[in-house]
């Protein structure tokens, strides 16, 4: 789509974006920039509805802007914020045609009527969002077999509105860090080994000033980290745990020794399901099984560029492959954790809490935490349960949940809350060793995939876990969403960080 989208001031703008809500009333900042009447008689057009992210023209004769779009921004008395983020999406879908490459986006008036108010900057960050997630697309892979492959061009947007244009920027980097995830997703599984995801979140630690670790298979075996490495054992593309650990810059002696906020992300690079094989049709697009720990790492990123906050935080990424050979770990095998809660594997398949129990051990062992957030591609249930709309949210810390709700109600990234109870826990009980991975019935399987991670936490540590695997990427185009990944939870890990 684009190369890159950036705020520039300076420069004379080709196109102006301008809004009106579905009344199609033009405010009196719209009105100023009408000289000519142009925009006037395109929003009195039947194409210009003002329905969210619908799209009039006007061609003001004479010098300035050549082209004006007039956008529409949905219900005045009913404004949804989020909607600004298809808005644009929308606008970057035309630029794109129109190949205009500076742009003037002068919103701010129109939205000073909206009801809820929205102040500027928070319109600017979610516009920005918008044309920052539609500039995305993944031309890595294509080759001669393409020909015709449409050129990329830079986007450089403006606003005289100084508030919205600091929004605008703020978007646009949220943008960044998501597409960094989304990239990682997208990027094939023979190439995107966890060897790869340790090679791209070092150079990206390096590249932002985070600290980073990645624990190979000698150190895994080591420190007893047995879920990764009887999940990977099958793979010759060998598991590994990576750590990433944002230090705030003004980190007096306090904030250094302040307990960490966790984040952990199930990353696996590929699930075949192991020895309990998963179908043809339930196999592709398993390359997406890693879209946990990606979001994590697009989060990183984040907190490292954009919000910087007055707190440290540490970020474990469990990744390995779940391939199947004859080293393949196998159903009836028990495995004994550093925790000491052994578990009978019954279902090679439900592989992904079995290397979150180390990273949630880990965390709670090593880094004492202020609390941890996993976000994990976990089950198939919860997309049968709440589709791509709400991601599974399971927290009974009150305060935590708190935040996790700010940040959903900021980010968009929403989630539906989900319950742990001790009947949940008990059908974990195993015959032969503490807890199975996975009961074989049918029943309630995202939440027994979280009653499992529980015997993984220590009961003082606030925990979220998240289950993505719903939300995680679109079957078809959506809002500033192509079809493909979302980044699911880089937003909402980023605003969740924000003070
Ligand atoms: N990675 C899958 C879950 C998944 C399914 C992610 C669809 C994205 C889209 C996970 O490892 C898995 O296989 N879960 C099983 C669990 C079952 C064996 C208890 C599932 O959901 O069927
Ligand atoms: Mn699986
Ligand atoms: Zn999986």
């Amino acid at each position: 789509m684009f190369e890159l989208v950036r705020v520039v001031s300076k420069g004379e703008a080709e196109a102006l974006v301008v809004g009106v809500f579905k009344d199609r009333k033009l405010d009196s900042a719209t009105r100023a920039l009408d000289a000519d009447g142009s925009i006037a008689l395109a929003a009195a057009r039947p194409e210009c509805t003002g329905d969210v992210g619908r799209i009039a023209e006007a061609y003001p004769p004479g010098r300035g802007h050549n082209r004006v779009l007039i956008v529409g921004l949905g219900d005045r008395a009913k404004f949804n914020p989020g909607s600004l983020r298809t808005i644009g999406g929308a606008l970057g879908r035309r630029l794109a045609q129109t190949k205009d490459s500076r742009v003037d986006i002068e919103l701010a008036g129109a939205l000073t009527d909206a009801k809820p108010r929205i102040k500027a900057d928070f319109a600017g960050r979610c516009l920005g969002e918008g044309l920052g997630l539609i500039a995305w697309n993944f031309t890595r892979f294509k080759g001669k077999g393409t020909p015709d492959r449409p050129k990329k061009t830079p986007l450089f947007v403006r606003s005289s509105d100084g508030a919205f244009q600091e929004g605008l920027e703020r978007g646009l980097a949220l943008a960044a860090s998501t597409n960094i995830a989304r990239d990682l997703s997208e990027t094939p599984p023979n190439i995107a080994t966890p060897a790869y995801i340790a090679v791209q979140a070092r150079a990206m630690a390096k590249a932002v000033g985070l600290s980073c670790r990645v624990m190979e298979e000698k150190e895994l075996e080591k420190e007893r980290l047995i879920g990764l490495l009887n999940v990977g054992k099958a793979s010759e593309n060998r598991p590994c745990m990576i750590r990433l650990e944002y230090t705030p810059k003004s980190a007096g002696r306090k904030s250094k020794g302040d307990k960490p906020i966790v984040l952990i992300g199930k990353t696996m690079t590929y699930d075949t399901g192991g020895l309990s094989i998963k179908p043809t049709p339930g196999m592709a697009g398993m390359k997406r099984d890693k879209d946990g720990g990606c979001a994590v790492l697009g989060a990183m990123h984040a907190v490292a560029t954009v919000i910087k906050p007055d707190q440290r935080v540490v970020a474990l990424l469990a990744v390995a492959e779940n391939s199947i050979s004859d080293e393949a770990y196998r159903p009836d095998d028990i495995i004994v954790y550093r925790n000491g809660v052994s578990v009978e594997v019954t279902n090679t398949d439900a592989e992904g809490r079995l290397v979150l129990a180390d990273a949630l051990i880990w965390a709670c062992e090593k880094e004492s935490p202020a609390c941890i957030v996993d976000l994990a591609t976990l089950t198939g249930g919860v997309v049968t349960a709440l589709g791509s709309t709400f991601a599974g949210m399971f927290c009974e810390d009150d305060r935590l949940r708190e935040r996790l709700q700010r940040a959903m109600d900021t980010s968009g990234e929403r989630w539906w809350r989900l319950p742990h109870d001790q009947e949940y826990n008990d059908m974990m009980k195993s015959n032969s060793a503490d807890i199975v991975n996975s009961n074989p019935n049918r029943k309630a399987h995202p939440i027994q995939g979280a009653a499992f991670l529980s015997f993984f936490v220590d009961k003082s540590v606030p925990w979220a876990h998240i289950d993505i695997a719903g939300v995680h990427a679109v079957d078809s185009d959506s809002g500033p969403f192509i079809k493909g990944p979302t980044g699911w939870g880089v937003r909402l890990l980023a605003d969740f960080l924000t003070r």
